[in-house]
């Protein structure tokens, strides 16, 4: 009996792409022929335009077929027993040489597509656990001083120096600490910390125990989202894995770090830090006043190390490679890599880990090929619903913290919703308000009262009533909004709506002179 391995990802966008259907198909397709098949279910490689993408290896190197369905299960069999490399309508040749991919600089999503999710050996052989056996031979104080000389900032959206945070929790005096992940993932157009939570959960695993370890915490917390529970079941078996082989629980050197998944009832303001600490407590989810800041009194009001998934999941390669690798990437104050997140109406959809510098057009219009649509490109929201819109002249803008702040935007968590002409910004900035009202927490009266009151102005200056004392009106709620909301909810619903009114003021009926403040 013959035999042949492949390899096919079991993210559930991947599932939702027909992947199981394809692996069942393949299974009895290779059973006719007489074939021991085995099919090693992967992470996906997040090119998702080529999704379900099977893989073979052939003289040790990864070749590709792109989008297979159950249908091609035959015809792909009898291609790959036929040839040495895939001859099929399907195949794609060596998969690292997708100009998409080859251009990456992968670091969190190194091993993205290689190996299976839940395998301790799979995530050994590419290189995983090195970090964590590296921080064992350095003091807390000295982990945390690699973390801050790495430049690392925290991927959650606000970009805060992570390392000052570490220090922080680290001196903060208590007889318990926490370490807390945040993977709400509520943004619209990400994905990425779900990519690290079902494809290498292992990374996550290690970069918490890491910073437990540096900061002196004994418990931790994974806060995912109800809408993710492929993540959720996939963490738990990776824990359950972890624990034995050592690495949670008390461990060789007496040190205990035990590790849990809450799952999150379903609300975007669950992803704020501290409404995520009231939920964890069993609370409802509503924002605290800080000060005091988490670092300091956070769960149980005790110091807290609250991280989005892609802040832990930088911390392994810090520590495996040093410092000065990861900072060695990255312009101005935006060191390493951010996992870029590209969607909505675009042709090659998908995760792009680059080094921040890179311009909007690069990502969007070299990497991304336009609209899927095939339309002009008129914008791309960045940055989630808060994000502001950029419109085409700002795409040379570099991908940079500091880059897109001195253009009133931000990169948040990566995520970038590309549209075309055909989408009215007018129609979008209505929705922005619709969406505090709809996910405010109501704590505040800025945010619970003025987002109503905007999607109402915003309506009357749509339907051309009293359009200067409107527009002025909105400008003035904006501000209310900016300056006066208790948290980025409704302190940054203004992003969208005033990009939306600076640069498509046609989109409201209105002229550049009438859209001004
Ligand atoms: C309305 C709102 C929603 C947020 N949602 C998330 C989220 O889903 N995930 C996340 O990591 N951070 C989210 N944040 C940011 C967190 O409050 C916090 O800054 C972050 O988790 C800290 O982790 P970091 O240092 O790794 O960025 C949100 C903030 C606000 C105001
Ligand atoms: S801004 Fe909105 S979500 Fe934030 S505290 Fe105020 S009411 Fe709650």
């Amino acid at each position: 009996m013959s035999a042949l391995t492949l390899y096919l990802p079991q993210d559930s966008v991947v599932v939702a792409m027909g992947a199981d259907a394809v692996a069942d198909a393949l299974q009895v397709a290779a059973a006719t022929r007489g074939v021991a098949l085995e099919l090693r279910r992967t992470s996906s490689r997040g090119l998702f335009w080529l999704e379900p993408l099977l893989e073979v290896e052939v003289a040790g190197v990864r070749h590709g077929l792109a989008a297979v369905q159950a249908a091609d299960a035959d015809s792909v069999l009898t291609a790959l027993l036929a040839a040495g490399a895939p001859m099929h309508p399907k195949a794609i040749g060596p998969v690292a040489e997708i100009p998409q991919l080859k251009r990456q600089q992968r670091q969190i999503f190194s091993r993205a597509g290689l190996t299976r999710p839940v395998s301790l050996d799979d995530y050994q052989a590419h290189g995983g656990g090195r970090g964590l056996q590296r921080a064992r031979t350095l003091s807390a104080a000295a982990v945390v001083e690699e973390v801050l000389q790495s430049g690392l900032r925290g991927r959650g959206g606000a970009a805060f120096p992570a390392g000052i945070k570490w220090r922080t929790v680290q001196q903060a005096q208590s007889a318990s600490k926490y370490v807390v992940c945040n993977a709400d993932e509520g943004d619209s157009g990400t994905f990425a910390d779900r990519m690290v939570m079902e494809g290498d959960p292992l990374l996550l695993i290690e970069g918490m125990k890491i910073a437990a370890l540096a900061v002196g915490a004994t418990q931790g917390y994974i806060y995912v989202r109800s809408e993710y529970p492929q993540a959720v079941a996939t963490l738990r078996a990776a824990i359950a894995a972890a624990e034995a082989a050592g690495w949670l629980g008390e461990d060789a050197s007496g040190q205990t770090f035990h590790l849990e998944v809450r799952v999150g009832a379903g609300a975007y303001i669950c992803g704020e830090e501290t409404a995520m600490l009231e939920s964890i407590e069993g609370k409802r989810g509503t924002v605290r006043a800080k000060p005091p800041i988490p670092a300091l009194a956070g769960l149980f009001g005790q110091p807290t190390l609250v991280h989005n998934v892609l802040s832990f999941a930088a911390v392994p390669g810090i520590l495996a490679d040093g410092a000065a690798t990861y900072q060695a990437m990255g312009m101005g104050r935006s060191r390493g890599t951010l996992p870029f997140q590209l969607a909505g109406n675009v042709r090659f959809g998908g995760l792009y880990e680059l080094a921040f510098g890179p311009t909007l057009h690069e990502l969007v219009n070299e990497l991304g090929g336009g609209t899927r649509s095939g339309r002009p490109v008129k914008a791309a929201q960045v940055g989630g619903p808060l994000g502001a819109w950029v419109p085409l002249s700002d795409f040379d803008l570099p991908l940079d913290y500091e880059a897109f702040a001195a253009r009133q935007a931000m990169l948040g968590h990566g995520g970038v919703v590309v549209a075309d002409d055909s989408v009215n910004l007018g129609q979008m900035a209505r929705f922005a308000m619709a969406f505090c009202a709809e996910e405010s927490c109501g704590k505040c009266t800025p945010c619970r009262i003025g987002s109503t009151r905007g999607v109402e102005v915003i309506d009357r200056i749509l339907h051309k009533q009293d359009t200067h004392a409107n527009v002025a009106l909105l400008h003035d709620l904006c501000d209310t909004l900016l300056h006066g909301s208790l948290c980025a909810l409704g302190g940054m619903t203004p992003y969208p709506v005033q990009s939306a009114l600076r640069h498509f003021p046609q989109d409201f009926g209105l002229t550049p002179e009438e859209a001004q403040p």
